[in-house]
């Protein structure tokens, strides 16, 4: 079967099409390459030794999108295309309505009118609201989002949720993402941020390459065991596999199930640092500063339900995350470029 990978040149969609083609399944991508290099897909391609199709462009074009259906015998859709910036999502708020809204409006239209029916989408522990008690299982209340970026995740999930309830021939999944990083084991590809990095794990890498000076911990006064913000850092591979167990369930499911893709476990911004350094014979040098606007002290899944459903449990653990993520950087030490 082929399975049709928007955003597949970018962090987690590149990581995915290596195991949807190590498993078996035909790729075929659609990317505009805002956010990401086409190089990605050629070291795909170079990792697993199989082809696959890339059509640069953009998912809100109908009519590229139905050439690609014309094309292509597409079974299931896999959506990442989306901008993922939370400080620029306040900034240029309709911007990232547009591209994440209307990707996903225009997507599932061209969808239907082919009669696929079958889609997995990139959704975000941004969507549960900070009054939950940890850890967040997929029935914890979600809304009250902070920024456009996480409302764009809360209203695509309203809104595949109510065509499944309409039409139940739709097999959706919303996968609900803790915080993703490491990167494939070869170093061949990883995440590969525009600019300054906003996510904890590139900013650690490009000041242990030197790119940047040290590392700022925003807040040592939370409630956590040292002080410092506690989030569920899952490995990029595992979450590209809970992908794959995710088009494995809706060829068989239809309707819409949510799931959460995380450990379970929490760690501590200090936890990170001490095992990046550990992992990698580094001393990485950091500074405690202000809290970051925005930010909640604890947050982790209750990956229960996914363990129990798709049959998929994250293997990777934090070594492996921090091993994988400075091999990626030491390697590429600007990236594709
Ligand atoms: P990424 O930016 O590396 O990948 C997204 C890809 O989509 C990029 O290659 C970009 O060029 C492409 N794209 C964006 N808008 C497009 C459009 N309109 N048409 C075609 N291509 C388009 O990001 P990622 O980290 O791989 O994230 C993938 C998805 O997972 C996103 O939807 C993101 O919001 C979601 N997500 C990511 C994280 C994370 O921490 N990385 C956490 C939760 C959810
Ligand atoms: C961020 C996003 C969130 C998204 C999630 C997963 C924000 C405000 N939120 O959350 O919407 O779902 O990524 O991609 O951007 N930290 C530092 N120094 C840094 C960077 C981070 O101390 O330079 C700390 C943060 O305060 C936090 C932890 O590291 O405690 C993780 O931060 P980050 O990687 O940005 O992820 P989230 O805050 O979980």
């Amino acid at each position: 079967m082929n399975v049709l990978v928007t955003g597949g040149a970018g962090y987690i969609g590149s990581h995915t099409c290596v195991e949807l083609l190590n498993s078996g399944y035909g790729v075929v991508v659609i990317d505009n390459l805002c956010n990401s290099n086409p190089e990605s897909l050629n070291r795909v391609q170079k990792l697993t030794g199989k082809s696959l199709t890339f059509y640069e462009g953009d998912v809100r074009d109908e009519a590229l999108l139905r050439r690609i259906f014309a094309e292509n015998e597409i079974g299931c859709v896999i959506h990442f295309a989306g901008l993922k910036a939370v400080g620029e999502s306040v900034s240029i708020p309709w911007k990232y309505y547009d591209n994440n809204l209307n990707s996903t409006l225009v997507l599932t239209k061209v969808m239907e009118e082919a009669g696929v029916k079958d889609i997995i989408f990139s959704s975000s522990a941004t969507v549960y609201t900070a009054d939950n008690e940890m850890p967040l299982r997929e029935t914890s209340r979600t809304g009250n989002c902070t920024n456009p970026y996480g409302w764009t995740k809360y209203m695509t999930e309203q809104i595949l949720s109510g065509m499944a309830f309409a039409d139940k021939a739709w097999g959706i999944v919303l996968l609900r993402y803790f915080n993703p990083i490491g990167a494939h084991e070869s170093g061949e590809i990883g995440e590969d941020p525009r600019g300054i990095p906003n996510n904890l794990m590139p900013y650690i890498t490009q000041v242990a390459i030197g790119r940047r000076e040290f590392l700022s911990i925003y807040g040592n006064d939370y409630d956590t065991h040292d002080g410092t913000g506690v989030r569920d850092y899952i490995h990029v591979v595992d979450l590209a596999k809970g992908h794959v167990a995710a088009v494995k369930y809706v060829e068989n499911h239809k309707g819409c199930e949510v799931f959460n893709l995380g450990t379970g476990i929490g760690y501590s911004v200090l936890d990170m640092v001490k095992a990046f350094n550990e992992a990698n014979g580094l001393n990485l040098p950091y500074k405690i500063v202000d809290r970051r606007p925005g930010d909640i002290a604890t947050c982790y899944a209750d990956p229960a339900k996914s363990v129990e459903v798709l049959g998929w449990k994250a293997e990777k653990n934090l070594m492996d995350m921090c091993r994988d993520s400075w091999n990626w950087q030491s390697k590429n030490p600007k990236g594709f470029a």
